[in-house]
């Protein structure tokens, strides 16, 4: 395991995760003590191995723009290591053009190379059995490279999904998507809902009460993190920022933790009043801070109320 982050490195080999993931730390602990599974720094290392499989992260910039470059900057990093024979498979979610982008980088130094991308679908913290449960979305440009994928995916699933390249990568962040504009629409009914003075619950209740066509209308929620809101406005940058429902579903979601001061300000002197926030991360059960709207709650609060309290069990800082 290859990474450029010398701590991150130095936490896994000595067997511990470096982040909460259910079901993880004994096979983690496990693989390290038996020698199955070494993590470095040195980009060297990539020569090693039979598959290159490649999870950087892939963020939007600050003014929402995805970098189409973060993956190629990676495999440049170690591209003088990797070998003719190797298949390089892409795993970070990616702006549709990211595989076709490698391809050339990778042709240009005339690397006998193929290239796979294969999205990763899991939820952060159940890694350990959606991998193994979900069905692989694999995807080639030749047939040979799309059956070694294949072949390494069916050490998780027997459950394989082929597309082409530039499907899958748009199958990716249309699933994203989707999540995002859903949790956003029951955001705005739940708004509505409390702006008429009624339980959106007892509504959402009686909408999904043995009525399947309903059943997939969520709770009420932050919804951001380190996923949905960024592939998002990936989408959005790719169609060439006309993308209305994305971002409606983006100044919904992200408009939730000023709608709750507001409504609290209704009701209350804020500028008299003590405020905790109950529960940091980007979801529930998580260790994860990264993009929680939970934070800009926080910043909204500390220009309105007298004090602010955070508290969450699982995230540490
Ligand atoms: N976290 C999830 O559960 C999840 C689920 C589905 C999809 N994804 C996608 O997977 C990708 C990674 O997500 P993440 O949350 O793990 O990101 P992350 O930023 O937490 O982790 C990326 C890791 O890559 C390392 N890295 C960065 N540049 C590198 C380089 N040049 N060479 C080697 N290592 C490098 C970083 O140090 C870091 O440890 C993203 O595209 C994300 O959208 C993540």
């Amino acid at each position: 395991m290859y990474d450029i982050n010398a701590a991150a490195v130095g936490v896994v080999n000595s067997g511990v995760l470096p982040f909460d993931e259910e079901g993880a730390a004994g096979p983690l602990a496990e693989a390290v003590a038996a020698g199955r599974l070494v993590a470095t720094a040195d980009p060297a290392s990539v020569a090693t191995a039979e598959h290159v499989v490649v999870i950087v992260g892939t963020p939007v910039d600050e003014h929402l723009n995805p970098d189409l470059a973060a993956v190629p900057r990676a495999i440049e990093r170690c591209v003088e290591y990797l070998r003719a024979g190797q298949l390089l498979i892409l795993r970070s979610t990616v702006h549709p053009g990211v595989t076709a982008l490698t391809e050339k980088l990778l042709a240009r130094h005339g690397l006998g190379i193929e290239v796979a991308f294969c999205p990763e679908r899991i939820a952060e913290g159940r890694a350990m059995v959606e991998l193994f449960e979900l069905p692989q979305i694999v995807s080639a440009r030749t047939s040979a490279a799309l059956a070694r994928a294949e072949k390494f995916f069916r050490h998780l699933t027997e459950q394989i999904v082929p597309l082409a390249p530039e499907e899958a990568e748009l199958a990716k962040l249309f699933t994203n998507t989707w999540r995002y504009v859903k949790f956003a629409t029951a955001n705005q009914f739940w708004m509505m809902a409390n702006d008429f003075g009624l339980d959106f619950e007892r509504i959402r209740y009686a909408i999904r009460y043995d009525y399947p066509r309903a059943a997939d209308l969520p709770g009420p929620g932050f919804a951001a993190g380190p996923c949905l809101f960024k592939d998002t406005m990936q989408l959005a940058a790719f169609n060439r920022n006309n993308f209305v429902l994305g971002h409606s579903a983006m100044l919904i979601n992200e408009g939730l933790p000023l709608y709750l001061v507001s409504k609290m300000e209704e009701s209350h002197d804020l500028g008299e009043l003590t405020v905790g926030i109950l529960g940091m991360a980007f979801k529930g059960e998580s260790d994860d801070p990264r993009e929680s709207l939970a934070y800009k709650l926080k910043k909204i609060l500390t220009l309105r109320a007298k004090r602010v309290l955070c508290a969450d069990p699982y995230v540490r800082d």
